[in-house]
């Protein structure tokens, strides 16, 4: 080896080093020890030494954030431990709710708190093997979010390579966001080059980490905060909360200089004023403080509910408020038909963006608050959620005709309009001849959480339900695609992408199919019992909920007696779904119509496997998919194997178990042939997997 070399090696590395301890200094301890222009000449003299001698060219170098190709799609992410969220606390009266709680299952006194701020982006998991920042993902529904590795490499803030002895595994947790002075300069050269916009830090940040090209994420100025851990793959740790925050700041990742200890419900009190004192001085939005029990034993004692542990809250700030005029008040109709008054108001800018409508929620609310047209009102906006008017500030004229009155009829199918003694909310009857309610419906199944079916928003929802190209979600399944290519928006290749989405939603998991169903009542988690329960969508619309009623009960009795003999509980039948749930499921799969579509669309998700045996699965099985298949779609393909519980990959090697290949397949044909890698045409794809099972989302 050449002397040349071997010194270009020695200071190529010793740039590295230099470069990645500055990044420390400046993101992790907010402390740099040189201008940001000498650290430009570190870089730019690193760069020129890596395309003067290219062997030297590493992944991890500082130089290397930005690689990979633009994406078609992200792939999808499992956090095998789920990413929850917090409940949160509005008022000391809840705080003190919350601490009397902790302490009353903890039999403890004072309780020690770590404190830290809520910070208004968005929730990451960077995952580490031996030091390496191998995968980035996004939250996403909890359980399984967007691998998008290549864009937080390009966040300079998150280390490639953590320092000094680092785990086996290690899964940070945190928040992606941007700090205001850094979204001010991007919107200035976003207006300056005819861009758009973005409205708030939180949307900008979000935008860009959802980008396909990582070169895209690379010029926009992301921060990450870690503020938790995920899998450290069975090793021990720290027994406290705020010493694991320690320990992440040690291994180099950025941890906010605001967390303190605090003691008991005084102490997050004052935490909570002190926060809410600094919120305007801090570089970046912040809506909230958060608060965790600190002793990790007692965050195990104190465990989860559904979607939040138990042992933390988020505090979150009074929301921001301001004043504006009432234009007029319209009538919208949602998902189950009800009637939502909303104010059109003359725009405001609150809470970080500018409002033109909030709601006033029903008929009552506006008695109670008095609202009526042309009044000056407050209007409250805070973080994600609907603006509404609070009260009102001061009344306009207030003519008779200012006064709102709840429409006899559907403003949009003419519907008569009926509110149930009890209810605050006013529906429409029409049902799904309501194309309102037509519309929400078929945006729910559409949704992330439910069916997930990407691209199909608002603006096509609409042309379908207006060209009556889709009534019931089952006609989505059977949309042509020159009948979407006639839609507006739909040029070029959206169509065919729109109708992917589609056929790759049809290997969904049961749970999320019956969420999709928007069933009143029926959220994800009883969506998850019921599927578990019945295990495909005829076993559930021909359950004898009489006899399930009965069984409930008849268990309940024995599970008294039981107890009374100290035995242990059996597992109860359908667990947290109540007498009212059951009504409300026996009630809408009683009505023919929704019957119908049901077991439409039972034929239409699962078309060629309804029937077929379950037992085993794909799990553990990887395939790449390569040429054109006969009759079958890639993401269709690709939705079996994943909904089986296999894997994708993009190029064929030693751990590829299938190549599933169609017409001009190329080179991973010939890799496949050349590793002996079993190859598979479309029908011998189908035969394997008929012999497998059907997933039924548990
Ligand atoms: S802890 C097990 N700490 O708030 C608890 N979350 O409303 C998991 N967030 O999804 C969350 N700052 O994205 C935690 N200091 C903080 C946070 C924080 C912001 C976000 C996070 C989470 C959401 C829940």
């Amino acid at each position: 080896m050449s002397a040349n070399l071997e010194a270009a090696r020695s200071r190529v590395n010793a740039l590295r080093e230099a470069i990645e301890s500055h990044n420390y200094r400046y993101y992790v301890l907010d402390d740099p020890e040189i201008s940001d222009s000498e650290y430009d000449r570190l870089f730019l003299e690193l760069q020129q030494l890596e395309s003067q001698y290219p062997q030297l060219l590493e992944p991890r170098s500082p130089t290397q954030r930005v690689g990979g190709e633009p994406l078609s799609e992200f792939s999808t992410a499992e956090h095998r431990i789920p990413m929850l969220s917090l409940g949160n606390a509005f008022s000391e009266a809840e705080m003190q709710a919350f601490d009397r709680r902790v302490r009353e299952s903890c039999d403890a006194g004072e309780i020690e708190y770590c404190a830290e701020p809520k910070f208004d982006g968005l929730a990451v998991s960077l995952r580490y093997e031996s030091g390496a920042f191998v995968r980035g993902a996004t939250r996403g529904d909890g359980s399984r979010g967007e691998d998008v590795t290549n864009n937080l490499r390009t966040v300079r803030a998150i280390p490639l390579r953590l320092r000094g002895a680092s785990p086996p595994v290690l899964e940070a947790r945190g928040e992606v966001l941007m700090l205001r002075a850094d979204f001010d300069r991007l919107n200035e050269r976003q207006s300056a080059a005819g861009e758009k916009e973005f409205v708030n830090p939180r949307n900008a940040a979000a935008g860009s980490l959802r980008q396909l090209d990582p070169r895209i994420t690379a010029q926009r100025p992301l921060r990450f905060f870690a503020y938790g851990i995920g899998d450290v793959g069975g090793q021990s740790m720290p027994r406290a909360h705020s010493q694991a925050l320690d320990w992440l700041a040690g291994l180099g990742l950025p941890v906010s200089s605001e967390r303190r200890v605090v003691s008991g419900l005084q102490g997050m009190l004052e935490y909570h004023q002190w926060m809410g004192s600094r919120r305007g001085a801090l570089p970046y939005d912040i809506d909230g403080v958060v608060f965790k029990v600190n002793a990790l034993v007692m965050q195990e004692k104190l465990g989860f509910l559904a979607r939040a542990p138990r042992f933390a809250v988020a505090y979150k700030f009074p929301a921001e408020e301001a004043t504006t005029q009432i234009l007029a008040i319209d009538v919208q109709v949602g998902r189950s038909g009800t009637l939502t008054p909303v104010a059109r108001l003359k725009p405001v800018f609150v809470g970080g963006v500018t409002v033109t409508n909030a709601t006033l929620h029903n008929e009552d609310e506006i008695r109670r608050k008095d609202i009526w047209r042309g009044d000056t009102v407050f209007v409250r906006r805070a973080g994600d959620v609907i603006p509404e008017v609070a009260r009102v500030s001061r009344p306009g004229a207030r003519a008779a005709d200012d006064r709102f009155v709840m429409p006899a009829t559907c403003p949009v199918c003419r519907s008569a309009v009926i509110r149930l003694e009890g209810e605050a909310a006013t529906r429409c009857t029409g049902g799904l001849f309501c194309p309102a309610q037509r519309k929400q419906a078929l945006l729910h199944f559409a949704s992330r959480r439910a069916m997930d079916i990407d691209g199909l928003g608002e603006k096509i929802v609409e042309q379908l339900v207006e060209k009556s190209l889709a009534v019931s979600p089952v006609d989505l399944y059977g949309l042509k695609p020159e009948a979407v290519a006639g839609l507006d928006r739909m040029g070029g290749k959206s169509a065919q992408n729109l109708i992917d989405a589609i056929n790759a939603s049809r290997g969904r998991p049961l749970a999320r199919l019956i969420f999709a169903l928007g069933i009143p009542g029926i959220g994800e988690e009883v969506a998850k019992v019921l599927a578990g329960h019945f295990e495909d969508l005829d076993n559930l619309v021909e359950a004898d909920w009489g006899g399930i009623a009965e069984q409930k009960k008849s268990l309940q009795r024995d599970n008294a007696a039981r107890k009374r003999r100290g035995e242990p509980a059996l597992p109860q039948l359908l667990e947290g779904i109540g007498p009212e749930l059951m009504d409300s499921l026996a009630k809408f799969l009683h009505e023919s119509r929704n019957r119908a579509v049901i077991m439409a669309l039972n034929e239409a998700v699962r078309p060629g496997l309804a029937g077929t045996p379950r037992g085993a699965a794909l799990a553990g099985k990887t395939f790449v998919l390569t040429g054109t298949l006969p009759t079958m779609t890639r993401d269709r393909a690709k939705g079996l194997i994943e909904a089986l519980g296999g894997k994708v990959a993009g190029s064929v090697s030693g751990k590829t178990d299938y190549v599933v290949a169609g017409e001009d397949a190329g080179g991973k044909l010939e890799k496949a042939r050349a590793l002996g890698v079993r190859i598979l045409d479309e029908h011998g794809f189908m035969q394997l997997i008929k012999k497998k099972e059907i997933p039924d989302g548990r």
